[in-house]
């Protein structure tokens, strides 16, 4: 019989990087498991973040299983003793935002912070990737386009969106890139960093 063993999971204590993956309320948010499975395959811890609005779209579960790590959809958890999204801004290699929605980008270009993903943006002193996907108007629109470039200038890395038949109708620019290409984009804000922590905290928490 086939000897059958379990997958090898990274950690933190081995170096693994940690992977924050926010997922926004795009129709894009259903590639967020390939990302989850190709990230994880290339070593990655990788911790799924989710608006309500992603939640639409893809089930917390099925990341929650792919990840092996539980997902947080809530910035409210009385369950939790610790705060998890400060706690999350301080452990991320890399927050990565895939599907990054025209609403997620305009709250992290105005300093929002009213969900989950947005506060770990802003908390967070790890390198920022976003992938957008949107229709093509939305990416057109001046404030989009506006909200975009004063991230960049503010170091956020983008990554996409690429040409290409979009849920909307138009074949156009505004498709999710690539996972494999996210993937790669990735692994390029991990180089390019350094281990994003430079915060030093008083007592074991914040
Ligand atoms: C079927 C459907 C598909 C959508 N796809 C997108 C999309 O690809 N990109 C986007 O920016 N908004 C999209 N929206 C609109 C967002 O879901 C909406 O702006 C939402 O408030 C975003 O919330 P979030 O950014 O907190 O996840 C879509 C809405 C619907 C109903």
């Amino acid at each position: 019989m086939p000897e059958t063993r379990r997958n090898h999971k990274p950690s933190p204590a081995s170096g693994a990087r940690h992977v924050v993956l926010g997922v926004t309320g795009s129709i894009g948010a259903y590639k967020a498991a390939d990302l989850v499975r190709r990230l994880r395959e290339r070593d990655c811890i990788v911790t799924c973040v989710m608006t309500h609005e992603a939640c639409e779209f893809i089930t917390p579960l099925t990341l929650q299983v792919l990840s092996e790590r539980r997902v947080v959809t809530d910035l409210f958890n009385r369950e939790e003793t610790g705060i998890v999204h400060t706690t999350l801004a301080d452990e991320a290699s890399v927050v990565l935002i895939a599907p990054a929605t025209a609403q997620v980008i305009a709250k992290l270009a105005h300093g929002l912070a009213d969900d989950p993903i947005t506060c770990i943006a802003l908390a967070t002193r790890a390198p920022i990737l976003l992938a957008p996907a949107m229709n093509v108007h939305m990416l057109d629109h001046p404030a989009t386009q506006e909200n975009l470039s004063t991230l960049r200038q503010r170091g956020c890395r983008t990554i996409g969106p690429q040409h290409g038949s979009l849920a909307c109708g138009y074949d156009a620019v505004g498709h999710l890139s690539e996972v494999e290409e996210i993937v790669e984009a990735t692994f390029g804000a991990l180089a390019g960093s350094g281990s994003g922590r430079q915060a030093t905290r008083r007592h074991g928490r914040s």
